[in-house]
């Protein structure tokens, strides 16, 4: 039988919406790969930022001379100028701080609102928007802090300078190491989860680099999508006590709570990110604090598992990542943004690939279940 009407799939699910070869998400396998490397190859041996956004942007992995001079092309790109770095700062003394970096990151934008005749730009603007998102977290975060602005140092990783700048304090070598694995693990994840579709559907209007990111970053800033790392920890938080989070969670999900941190649209075995996290959790968790939080996270896995496994719901990537934010000392207002740097990298890189692909504008249609050919009756009348 044919029908006029199309089916309709709530929140798209199961519906293509671009042909990509940057990452590949298999949810049955629980993998994730860049560019065909699994990530749990990504994440050992020193592996860097920098070199992830090599390989994002380029296909492959980069050699000593290209990881140099992709670096070198960030650092140089880091730059902000003394009004965006005073926006930035007043914006985060109005407003959550992924807020204040949604409306910081509009404002890198040019003056002139044409990007098409440009768009051969396209990959130094999204050099620049990944070395400029890093830096305004922590202009950010020292304005939140009630720091002075100390900007980034010559010869400073990605994940140093952000480290160095949210906490206020020297990063140990293993800190750094850290927050690099953790800026991978966040750097992409398919074309099809919201931040991304976001930023594909601004990019389809031919908007700026700038305003597709500060798009991105809203929708990443929910809790049902990145927001779901503070939400997780602020939960663990308010249950404090591990011995009390098995009655806790077994409580919040007989009121149907959504424990943020679990359940995924397209993973229905464990997130794989969310297992490189807890080989790094077991690294840099001394304090008594996360290893209470830890084991408040130990207990949600086990006892919603218990529950809701056989549902295909299981751990993702923000039940665990909260508790290794907070040994690194980012306070939890920061984990998304920090999410947002990372993900800028996996943004650009759709941005210039949905670009290449034709960017034919989305234009979805709906099913309307409205009224019809109402008759008009004037204001005096009604
Ligand atoms: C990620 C998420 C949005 C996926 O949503 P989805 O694929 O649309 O699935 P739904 O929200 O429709 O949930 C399907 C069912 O599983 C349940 N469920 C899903 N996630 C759950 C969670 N975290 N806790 C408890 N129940 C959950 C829903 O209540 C629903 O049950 P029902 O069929 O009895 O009504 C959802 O799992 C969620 O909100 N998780 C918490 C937030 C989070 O961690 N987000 C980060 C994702 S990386």
């Amino acid at each position: 039988m044919t029908t006029d009407t199309p089916s309709f799939s709530p929140g798209l699910e199961g519906v293509p919406i671009a042909e990509s070869s940057i990452s590949r998400v298999d949810g049955q396998a629980g993998r994730l790969t860049y560019r065909g490397y699994s990530i749990e190859d990504l994440t050992q041996h020193g592996t860097t930022f920098e070199e992830i956004v090599a390989l994002l942007y380029d296909g492959d992995l980069p050699g000593k001379a290209r990881l140099a001079e992709v670096r070198q092309q960030l650092e140089a790109a880091r730059a902000l100028t003394p009004r965006q770095i005073e926006f930035a700062r007043s914006a985060a003394s109005l407003t959550h701080p992924m807020f204040a970096l949604q409306a910081a990151t509009a404002v890198l934008g040019p003056t002139v609102n044409d990007f098409e005749p440009h768009v051969d730009d396209a990959y130094d603007r999204g050099m620049a928007l990944i070395a400029k998102v890093g830096h305004l977290v922590g202009v950010i975060a020292q304005a939140v802090a009630g720091r002075p602005y100390e900007g980034p140092r010559p010869g400073e990783s990605h994940a140093h300078m952000m480290l160095r700048m949210i906490t206020g304090e020297e990063p140990s070598a293993l800190h750094e190491e850290v927050l690099n694995y953790l800026l991978i693990l966040q750097a992409d994840h398919s074309a099809g989860n919201a931040g991304t579709f976001t930023a594909r559907v601004v990019t389809s209007t031919k908007a700026e680099p700038e305003s597709v990111i500060s798009s991105a970053i809203g929708a990443l800033s929910g809790p049902a999508h990145g927001g779901a790392n503070e939400h997780s920890l602020r939960l663990f938080q308010s249950i404090g006590d591990p011995a009390k989070a098995q009655t806790e969670i077994e409580r919040l999900l007989n009121d149907r709570y959504k424990i943020p941190g679990f359940g995924h649209r397209v993973y229905h075995v464990k997130d794989p990110r969310a297992i490189v996290i807890q080989r790094l959790a077991s690294q840099v968790i001394v304090h008594q604090r996360e290893k209470d939080l830890y084991q408040i996270a130990l207990t949600v896995e086990a006892v919603a598992t218990e529950k809701m496994g056989s549902r295909g719901l299981f751990p993702n990537v923000d039940l665990f990542s909260g508790c290794v934010f907070a040994a690194l000392d980012i306070p939890i207002d920061f984990f998304t943004l920090i999410f947002a740097a990372s993900r800028t990298a996996g943004w650009v890189v759709h941005l210039k690939e949905q670009w290449a692909s034709g960017n034919r504008i989305f234009r979805p249609t709906q099913i309307y279940t409205g009224e019809d050919q109402r008759v008009f009756a004037p204001l005096d009348a009604r």
